[in-house]
C-alpha cells in the first residue's frame, strides 16, 4: 500500500481498495482514544471508511461507548448504545444467525438514521470461516451508472415490510435513490432480498416496486444485483481481532457473509447521529 501524508494529526494512511482508508498504528502502544476525532471524522465523510488497525481499543462495550460519545451524539436503542453481534445460540432473526445478511442501510426502520457505524472486533473468525462484512459503495456506483440504468432506477420506490422479533422491523418505504443528507450526492438505499441458496434464512423482509412493472421486478433484481456487488464498488473486509471501522451509514450498503456456525465471529457496533440528527424518511 503506498502510504500518503499523515492527515491532520492522524498517523500516516493508505487507501484501501476498492475504497476507503486504512491507518496501522504506528507503534505496538498506540491507542484508539489517542486519536483526533476531528480529523477521523473528516477522513470517514472524506473517504466514506477508514480502518483503524492495531490500535488498543476499548475492552468494555461502556468504554466504546465513552469514545464514541467524544465524535457527538450517539443513537441509543432498546439494546443500549453498543450492538454485540454474535451468533445467538437460538436466533430468531438472521442478524444474530451464522448466516448472509443481505445488503441494507442501518436504521431503515427507525424515526433516525445514523450517520456513521463503528465496529470494534472483538474476535475475528478464523480466516476460513467466512463471515466478513461487504460495504457497498453506492455514490461510486451511481457516478459509473448508465443514464438508462439510472433514469430507470430514479422511478423506483420500494416498500419493506419485516417482522419485529429484535431490535427492529415494521415498514420503510424509500425511493431507490435519494440525496446523502449532508452532500446531497445521489447515493442508493435498497434492502437486497436475501439469496435464495439459503432456504434456512431468518425471517425474511418482503419487497413490493412501485414505478416498475411487475414483469419487470427480475430484471430490475438482478441487474441491481450485479452492479451492487461489481468489485469496483464493493470492499469485503476481512476482520482481524482488535480492527476498529468507521463507515458512512449515508453513503454504503452493507451485509455480511454467511460464516461457519459456532466461529468466534464478534463485533461491537456504535452508531453516531448525524448533526442534526437525520429524520428516516423513509418512515415517514
Ligand atoms: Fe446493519
Amino acid at each position: 500500500m503506498p502510504a500518503t501524508p499523515a492527515l491532520d494529526g492522524l498517523p500516516a494512511a493508505a487507501p484501501a481498495e476498492p475504497f476507503g482508508l486504512r491507518i496501522d498504528a504506528p507503534s505496538g502502544d498506540d491507542r484508539l482514544t489517542g486519536l483526533p476525532v476531528p480529523a477521523l471524522r473528516e477522513a470517514v465523510r472524506a473517504h466514506r471508511l477508514v480502518l483503524l488497525r492495531g490500535f488498543h481499543a476499548p475492552d468494555e462495550p461502556e468504554e466504546l461507548a465513552r469514545w464514541c460519545r467524544t465524535w457527538g451524539e450517539v443513537m441509543t436503542w432498546p439494546f443500549g448504545d453498543v450492538l454485540e453481534l454474535r451468533e445467538a445460540e437460538e436466533p430468531t432473526d438472521h442478524i444474530f444467525d451464522s448466516s448472509s445478511v443481505p445488503l441494507h442501510w442501518d436504521g431503515m426502520y427507525k424515526p433516525l438514521i445514523p450517520e456513521l457505524q463503528v465496529f470494534h472486533c472483538v474476535r475475528a473468525p478464523g480466516g476460513s470461516d467466512g463471515g466478513r462484512t461487504v460495504f457497498c459503495d453506492t455514490v461510486s456506483l451511481l457516478e459509473h451508472c448508465p443514464p438508462e440504468v439510472l433514469a430507470l432506477w430514479r422511478r423506483v420506490t420500494v416498500t419493506y415490510r419485516i417482522r419485529s422479533v429484535v431490535h427492529y422491523g415494521g415498514r420503510a418505504s424509500s425511493p431507490l435513490i435519494v440525496p446523502h443528507p449532508r452532500s446531497g450526492v445521489p447515493t442508493l438505499r435498497f434492502n437486497e432480498p436475501p439469496p435464495q441458496d439459503e432456504p434456512d434464512f431468518l425471517n425474511r423482509p418482503a419487497h413490493a416496486f412501485d414505478g416498475v412493472g411487475d414483469e419487470d421486478v427480475p430484471a430490475l433484481l438482478a441487474g441491481l444485483r450485479d452492479t451492487l456487488h461489481d468489485p469496483r464498488f464493493l470492499l469485503a473486509h476481512t476482520w482481524h481481532s482488535g480492527d476498529v471501522l468507521i463507515a458512512d451509514n449515508y453513503a454504503l450498503l452493507h451485509g455480511r457473509e454467511r460464516f461457519t456456525s459456532r466461529a468466534p465471529r464478534h463485533l461491537r457496533r456504535v452508531h453516531l447521529l448525524g448533526d442534526p440528527a437525520f429524520a428516516n424518511p423513509a418512515v415517514a
